[in-house]
């Protein structure tokens, strides 16, 4: 097979970012995803429906020229967060909000320290048909890191699931098989993402030969087990499971420091990065699914009906990107071959 036509994807899951940051990030995603959801971790983060709608219309005026690229918006839950301002996002198309535990990761300092406290907010959301979509990890410093994901599942993933049968949950980028397993085991309202990076590496990616600030992202990357239950997941075609890159960029200088930043960008190489994977498994027959139906279907949208192109190319993920201002970064998986290359997007059947 030389070339693969997908239905048009969408990424459920990425980092944007704002102002001098959007002209880099929003076309490399809107070059071949006709929607995504856009996190809320911004300084300050997007906590009520005016700056929800305000960062909303900052993406799409970084748009390319003629691009109908769609940024659904999603409301980063604090310990503030009422009930009312579920109703009010809801009114003005926020389809989810995401919940991040206090100093989780990047920018989460605001982030919710008492969950339970939230429940209220979660029973909106569950009668208002808002998702809630998990930063899934304990933050507690006796928890190793490499226990954390676990940890959230028991303390918890659970307890949210069984209070909220009807809420829709996603367990944003899962590393782990024990939350594969959760997510098989939970019913039609429990979903999972599945980033690039955790389908690709493990943690001797990370770590053996030196430290790989690039592969460094939060959840951490795990052992090779954990890699082969996430792999294994998409080879069964679980529709509970799909497509978001959790593409997260920051510049060169705050990876390859001291105390170097979590996230992998992917934007540019993303659906060849699945490609890449989905080949490897012999299963590119369920990268459409995957990338392109099962989140559409578990957040109740309608899936695209456009279509995208990949040709059987080799190629090189290049070294750096270079913004308006100077400021490089370097992408996730940069000067590897990748043997997919996005050909057209957008085509109409
Ligand atoms: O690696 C990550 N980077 N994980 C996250 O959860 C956040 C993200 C970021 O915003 O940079
Ligand atoms: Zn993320």
């Amino acid at each position: 097979m030389q070339t693969l036509t997908l239905r048009t994807p969408d990424d459920w899951h990425l980092h944007f970012r704002d102002d001098d940051m959007l002209p880099e990030t929003v076309p490399a995603t809107a070059r071949c995803f006709a929607r995504a959801i856009a996190m809320p971790n911004l300084v300050p983060p997007v906590t009520n429906a005016d700056q929800a709608m305000a960062y909303r219309q900052r993406i799409l005026d970084a748009r390319p020229q003629g691009s109908t690229f769609e940024p659904l918006m999603t409301l980063y839950l604090t310990n503030q967060t009422t009930p009312q301002d579920i109703v009010d996002a809801k009114a003005r198309g926020v389809v989810a909000c995401k919940l991040y535990p206090a100093g989780a990761t990047t920018n989460s300092d605001a982030a919710v320290s008492g969950i339970e406290a939230l429940y209220p907010v979660f029973e909106t959301m569950q009668r208002e048909g808002v998702l809630l979509l998990i930063h899934g990890e304990v933050t507690d410093s006796h928890i190793d890191i490499f226990d954390r994901e676990k940890a959230f599942i028991d303390t918890h993933m659970a307890p949210i699931v069984a209070a909220f049968p009807t809420l829709k949950v996603v367990f944003e980028h899962i590393t782990t098989a024990d939350a594969a397993d959760f997510v098989k085991a939970g019913g039609s309202n429990v979903a999972a993402t599945i980033t690039p990076q955790h389908l690709l590496l493990n943690r001797n990616d990370l770590l053996v030969g030196g430290v790989r600030p690039h592969n460094y992202c939060l959840p951490v990357l795990k052992r090779n087990t954990h890699q082969q239950a996430l792999r294994d997941v998409v080879v069964s075609g679980n529709k509970q499971f799909f497509l978001g890159t959790d593409s997260a960029p920051h510049p060169r200088h705050k990876k390859e420091n001291a105390c170097g930043c979590a996230g992998c960008y992917s934007a540019w190489s993303a659906i060849e990065l699945y490609a890449q994977v989905f080949d490897e498994l012999g299963v590119l027959d369920k990268l459409e699914a995957f990338a392109s139906e099962n989140g559409a279907d578990f957040y109740g949208l309608e899936r695209n009906t456009t279509t995208i192109t990949l040709q059987r190319t080799a190629w090189q993920v290049p070294e750096k990107v270079t913004l308006a201002d100077g400021t490089d970064m370097v992408p996730f998986f940069a000067g590897n071959t990748l043997q997919w290359k996005l050909q057209s997007a957008f085509d109409t059947p």
